[in-house]
């Protein structure tokens, strides 16, 4: 995987979560800043960077399941645009057939699948891979790992 030598265009944003957090509410923050651990001042340093890039184009945010709420806001998407669809360290929260009905819904739909995700969260990736990714996530283009990446945004090493 060669890194790409450009910032996409991102013409729109939105996200899914059950509880969504919102980087322009103070409490949020708060809480968001209270699970780094306090050694760890990178993570918070990260943590200030994406909170300004997000506030300066605040992304729709859904409250709702991801396999629920996924096929009406990909409809909402420029109708132009490439859609992409990216989770990190989502999966592990889903059950197994939860996690299958995500999986199924995301490939029958016309986007960009990006994960980023413990090796066992999902079996036919994990099947792809030579070595272990050592506590890492996989992050993987369509379904075909492309990079362990550290789990908070730390590392990124190609495969
Ligand atoms: C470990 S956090 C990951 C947050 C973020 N994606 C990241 O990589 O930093 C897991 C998130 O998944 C959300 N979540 C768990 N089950 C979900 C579901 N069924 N639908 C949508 N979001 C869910 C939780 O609310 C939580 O915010």
């Amino acid at each position: 995987m060669e890194p790409p030598t450009r910032r996409p265009d991102v013409v729109w944003r939105a996200g899914i979560d059950l509880n969504p957090l919102d980087v322009q509410d103070f409490e949020d923050m708060a809480w968001l800043e209270a699970l780094v651990w306090p050694e760890h001042s990178e993570r918070r340093d990260r943590l200030s960077a994406v909170a300004k890039v997000a506030a300066e184009d605040p992304p729709l945010l859904v409250r709702g399941d991801i396999v629920e709420a996924l096929p009406q806001l990909v409809n909402e998407a420029p109708k132009d645009a490439t859609v992409v669809v990216f989770h990190s360290a989502v999966l592990p929260y889903l059950d197994p057939d939860h996690r299958r009905r995500f999986v199924d819904l995301v490939k029958g739909l016309d986007v960009t699948w990006i994960s980023n995700e413990g090796e066992a969260a999902l079996p036919e990736i994990k099947d792809q891979l030579t070595r272990s990714a050592e506590g890492r996530l996989v992050l993987s283009l369509d379904g075909v790992p492309q990079a362990f990446t550290g789990p908070h945004g730390q590392s990124c090493e190609a495969l």
